[in-house]
């Protein structure tokens, strides 16, 4: 039986890939280990390479107020990335660099045991749900994922180039928030 204690330990000194020899901090995962959600974004960028902590910078301040709109913060969600180190200059990160992380994010996700899982962007949504998934035409809709409910929503960086995303999203998130208080 995993247990978080080693999870991080282990992950903490990752070489998986060559992402582990560029990164500043290795970015694990943040929030509520027993979460009834979790938010799977792609990578760290600049901010959260240098902070060690996923969604700190402007597209991480829109995370929080798109949590905020459902009733959520960081204290009630968990949330981490398909790769835990930043990728140069934040391009997308690659096939073999996203096979060589995503174990550590399947451990995270049997730990907390979400009843919800939230991709974040075509990016996380590809390395889920199906490797052709348009981000254009199935954000918002329910998936299968691991045995769990699992939406795809457009990435906060996508909503900051362009606000006219952001209708759509409103509605997915109230779908989420639905869900969500339908297990309570
Ligand atoms: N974008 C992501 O996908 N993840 C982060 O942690 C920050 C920005």
């Amino acid at each position: 039986m995993d247990d978080w204690q080693s999870l991080r330990a282990e992950c903490a000194g990752c070489q998986r890939c060559e992402l582990g020899r560029t990164r500043t901090n290795l970015v694990f995962g943040v929030g509520n280990e027993n979460a009834d959600i979790m938010f799977i974004g792609e990578g760290p960028g600049e901010q959260e390479d240098l902070r060690g902590e996923p969604f700190v910078g402007p597209a991480g301040q829109l995370l929080d107020v798109m949590l905020e709109i459902i009733g959520l913060d960081r204290t009630t969600v968990y949330i981490a990335n398909i790769v835990k180190c930043r990728p140069p200059r934040n391009r997308d990160p690659l096939p073999d660099e996203q096979a060589a992380c995503v174990g550590w994010l399947y451990r995270q996700i049997n730990l907390v045991d979400p009843k919800l899982i939230v991709f974040l962007g075509r990016i996380a949504a590809t390395a889920f749900i199906r490797a052709d998934f348009r981000i254009t035409r199935e954000h918002g809709q329910w998936f299968d994922v691991l045995g769990r409910k699992a939406m795809a929503l457009y990435h906060p960086s996508a909503l900051l180039r362009d606000p006219s995303k952001r209708p759509e999203t409103f509605v997915d998130l109230k779908h989420i928030q639905q869900e969500l208080s339908k297990l309570s």
